[in-house]
Formats: C-alpha cells, structure tokens, sequence
C-alpha cells in the first residue's frame, strides 16, 4: 500500500535512503528522487517505464541552488526567474559536470524550475540535494493533478505520495531555453506566451516534435487517456456520425446546445482559460474512467492557455 499524507519529515526521509516520493506542485504531481542518486533515478524510469533518452526536470527551493546545478544563469533567465519563480517555469540552462548525466540524458543543459507549492518547498528545504521529478505517470498516460491520481497508477509500488490536494494550474510548466540569442519556448504550458513575452519579448516556439527532435517530452503522442480520444471543430457532426457509441464529451463551457450523449465534462461553465487548464487533466481521467467507447474534446480559443490546453489535447487524441 502506497502511504498518502502530509508528513514532510517522512518524505524527507524515504528520498534519504534512495527512495522514490511523490511530490505536489503547482503544476501536476511529479515522481521524485535525488538527483546525486543513480539507484533513485534509474528507479523513476522504471517505474514510469519512461525511456532513458528523456531528460528529467530538477526541482529547487531557492535561486542559489541554480549555481549548484549551471555553469552559468544568463540574463535573460534571471529576468524569467525572477518573474516566475516559484512557479511554472522550467529554465534549461548549460550543466555543470556534476549532475549526473542519466538525469540529463547526456545533453548538455539540464532543466531547472522551483515550483510554487507550500509542502514541496518545505520539504526541499529539508533535504541537502534537489530532487529530479517528471510528472507522476506511466510513460505517454495523463499526467496526475490528485494524490489519488497517482495512488491509482502505482499504488503498492510507491512508498509515499506527499499529499498536497489538487494541483492549482493543472498542466504542465512552460519550458524555456536559449539558442544562441534567442528565447526559445520548447513546451508550452501553465504560464502563457503572452505573460513570457511582457517580460522579455518576442521568443521563438519550438513545440513540436519535428521542429525540437532535442525536446523528446515533446513526443507527439503523450498525455493520452486509454480510451479513444478526439478533438473535433464540429462537435454535432462528429456524434451524428457515431450514433449508437457511448460518448463522453470534454467542452470548454456551458454554451452549446444540449448534446445526446453518455457524459458531459465543462472544463469551465464560464470559459475561463485558467480554470479550463486547472480541470483538464482531472476531467480526462473521469472520463477514462467511465468505459466509454470514445471521448471527444472540443478545441479551445487559441489565445492565452487555450494555446497551452489545445496542445495537450491534440497529444492525448488518436
Ligand atoms: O510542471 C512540470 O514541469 C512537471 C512538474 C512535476 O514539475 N514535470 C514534468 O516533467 O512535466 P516531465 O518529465 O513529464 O516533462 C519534462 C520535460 C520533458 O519534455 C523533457 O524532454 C524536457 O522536460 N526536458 C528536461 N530536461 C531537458 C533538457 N535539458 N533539454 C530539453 N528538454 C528537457
Ligand atoms: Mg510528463
């Protein structure tokens, strides 16, 4: 049985001896382990049957530790950092020798963020090595936003999840690096391209796979639930050609006719893009929960984190 609770001193303790904790953030649940500990994260690529070729993300409590882990923290991330920090940004800036190349997958940058989460950011101060944490899944699944979440996929064989309620923003943090002197956007995520470029202007978005084949968590297909998933322009058409199926739908919000189907899910009865994001993840497992034939998923505007949502919309469909 997988221990859910709020104990940091616990969770402190099982990272000591190289084990594995789940752990909150503002974003999604991730599957911690410490970073200088190669039995710790072999064992997160076990369990997430994850392939090595994919680099994991640091997690820090104070912008010191950046200098623990980079040759060097330019300009521009600094801005980004101090603008976002805690929070749902992950920098990936040049590496020092010393974080292990299983977490980097042999690059030579790694990914560093400080997450906004009360719980976790005390349990780091209570650690003396940052942990390295991809969300809390099995490869290509949908990302955990619960602690129950994560207690479906590895209930026994995960010793703890640090029980943290629901993650706030609901997806993924935006990935930042540099090329040369460009801002490049490599994943988009909780925090808009329109809130990165108030602070540092224009970035260039390498979101996708073919443009970033160096941004594998880009993978085309990821963040799918096991049932069949859609995302459609035209939702009448769609159901009026799948009579008969059981059919559970994914609207961004109550303003559409009424639809003859197995199960509705709003994202947000308002519209609102930040509640839509904060509540994608938790409705896409409702609904995969629920054993239907097909789950169809309406586009949203693409503006703001209706951007950020439609991209994990379009990887969770078939
Ligand atoms: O919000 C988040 O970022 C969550 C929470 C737990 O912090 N973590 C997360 O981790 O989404 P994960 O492993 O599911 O996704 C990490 C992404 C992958 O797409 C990976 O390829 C990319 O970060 N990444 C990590 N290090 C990188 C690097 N050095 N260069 C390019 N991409 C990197
Ligand atoms: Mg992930």
């Amino acid at each position: 049985m997988t221990l859910v609770s709020k104990d940091i001193l616990k969770a402190a303790e099982i990272l000591k001896r190289e084990e594995l904790v789940a752990i909150p953030t503002e974003t999604v649940y991730g599957l911690a382990g410490n970073i200088y500990s190669e039995t710790a994260i072999k064992k997160i690529f076990e369990m997430k049957k994850r392939p090595f070729f994919n680099p994991l993300i640091v997690h820090i409590h104070s912008m010191e530790q950046v200098m623990e882990l980079a040759v060097n923290f330019p300009d521009k991330a600094k801005e980004l950092a101090q603008a976002f920090w805690p929070g749902s940004l992950t920098l990936i800036l040049p590496k020092k020798n010393e974080v292990p190349d299983l977490i980097t997958a042999r690059k030579d940058t790694v990914g560093i963020r400080m997450p906004q989460h009360e719980l976790t950011l005390e349990l780091l101060r209570n650690l003396d090595f940052p942990v390295a944490a991809p969300s809390a899944n099995p490869f290509t699944h949908i990302s955990p936003t619960t602690a129950q979440h994560v207690k479906n996929y590895f209930d026994g064989s995960l010793e703890m999840v640090l029980d943290g309620g629901n993650c706030e923003n609901g997806i993924e943090s935006t990935i930042i690096g540099f090329e040369n002197e460009k801002t490049v956007v490599y994943r988009l995520g909780s925090i808009s391209l329109e809130d990165i470029t108030s602070i540092i202007g224009p970035v260039t978005v390498k979101n996708n796979k073919e443009q970033a084949p160096n941004a594998p968590g880009m993978l085309e297909k990821h963040y799918a639930p096991r049932t069949a998933t859609y995302l459609v322009d035209d939702i009448i058409e769609f159901i009026a050609l799948h009579a008969g199926k059981k059919i559970g739908l994914l609207l961004h919000s109550t303003d559409h006719p009424d639809y003859a189907v197995t199960q509705v899910n709003y994202l947000s009865k308002t519209g609102h893009l930040k509640e839509a994001a904060s509540r994608l993840y938790n409705a896409m497992h409702e609904l995969d929960q629920l054993d239907l034939d097909m789950i169809v998923a309406q586009r949203l505007p693409d503006h703001d984190l209706g951007k950020s949502i439609n991209d994990r919309l379009k990887r969770a469909t078939k």
